[in-house]
């Protein structure tokens, strides 16, 4: 079986996930959509993407020479599942209209719980996913915390976990956002991103704070695990080496920042400098009795994109295994 898979919002996340889609032999691109004749458009257009725009926008793509094959709704008609991935807080209205159209689909983490009810990630919850009709992929710093935490509780058990999320101001491609010249505390307490964490890891008990910090390239996590057992650091670094989409790096072999980790990403060859696996550095974590210290990077723009087509799998109904299904997206995505 071939998922019929559509991209709603041709953007940062959408650009990529349609990429990954197109590396699957289980399931294939049917179309994106635009609101607004921009580069990417074009970009969809020589990628042989077929491209859907918002009803009433179909003159402006023609005058700028983009082809397209119709609008949004027409997009609906072709597809089995959409990847909603138009910017956050579009989730109520886009829902409505897939409801509509009887199709299924995943949201992202600019959405609340609320709206779908369920949160993804692979591993820890993939079966959660199964056969729904709506889904929501956790955010990217929701996503990182539960990569690492999760086999962590599995393998040794966690009795409380306190994180700060050092978040990066904006994506590189935005020009209008900041903080450009100030560190910017998130003056709610405890940040949102904990409870996010408890949408998959139901019983964590995790309390987060969050500060951004003038860069584009990752976010940074400081994170204090209180164990439920006294472990050594190797039995930790052992857990986290066989973790999928886990990447310990040394510090000292020049990767002491994200600036190096992203030069290390482009150097590795890696679609547009990406790094879809959580980088932990191994001489920066240590443990102290029953307490774990660490820090992990989070490149933003791409840690989610596997997880989406491991979602689309579960809800599809597809792979019933995740090890599988995340495997597959491994090797083909070559994610390491
Ligand atoms: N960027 C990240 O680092 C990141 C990481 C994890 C999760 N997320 C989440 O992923 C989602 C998408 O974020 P993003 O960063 O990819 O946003 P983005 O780069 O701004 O892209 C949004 C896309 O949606 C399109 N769009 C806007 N209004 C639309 C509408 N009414 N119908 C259809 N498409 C519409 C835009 O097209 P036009 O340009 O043509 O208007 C654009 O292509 C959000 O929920 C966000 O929170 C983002």
């Amino acid at each position: 079986m071939v998922v019929k898979v559509a991209i709603n919002g041709y953007g940062t996340i959408g650009k990529s996930v349609a990429d990954a889609v197109t590396l699957q032999d289980d399931m294939k691109i049917v179309g994106v959509s635009k609101t607004r004749p921009t580069f990417e458009a074009q970009i969809a257009n020589s990628k042989g993407f077929p491209l859907y725009v918002l009803a009433g926008n179909e003159k402006k793509f023609e005058s700028a020479g983009i082809k397209i094959k119709g609008t949004i709704d027409d997009m609906f008609k072709e597809a089995e599942i959409v990847v909603d991935c138009t910017p956050g807080d579009f989730g109520d209205q886009e829902k409505a209209n897939y409801t509509k159209a009887n199709l299924k689909a995943i949201f992202q983490g600019g959405e609340d719980h609320e709206l779908t009810g369920t949160s993804f990630n692979a591993l820890a919850n993939y079966k959660e996913a199964w056969g729904k009709q709506f889904v929501r992929v956790v955010s990217c710093n929701t996503s990182g915390l539960i990569r690492t935490l999760f086999p962590l509780d599995r393998d040794i058990g966690i009795e409380r976990v306190n994180a700060v999320m050092i978040r990066r101001a904006v994506d590189p491609r935005d020009s209008k956002k900041g903080p450009v010249n100030a560190i910017k505390p998130v003056l709610e307490i405890p940040s949102h991103h904990g409870p996010d964490v408890q949408t998959v890891m139901h019983n964590l008990k995790i309390s987060t704070m969050a500060v951004a910090v003038p860069t584009t390239l990752m976010h940074v996590h400081s994170v204090i695990v209180d164990l439920k057992k006294e472990v050594k650091k190797e039995d930790v670094l052992k857990i986290w080496e066989s973790t999928p989409r886990v990447m310990l790096i040394d510090g000292a072999k020049g990767l002491p920042s994200t600036a190096e980790v992203m030069e290390y990403a482009r150097d590795l060859g890696h679609t547009r400098g990406d790094f879809n696996s959580i980088i932990v550095w191994r001489d920066g974590m240590n443990v102290v009795g029953k307490t774990l210290y660490y820090y992990q990077a989070i490149h933003q723009e791409s840690d989610v994109i596997p997880e989406n087509i491991d979602c689309i799998r579960s809800m599809m109904k597809t792979e019933a295994d995740n090890t599988k299904s995340i495997q597959k997206t491994e090797k083909t995505m070559g994610i390491k």
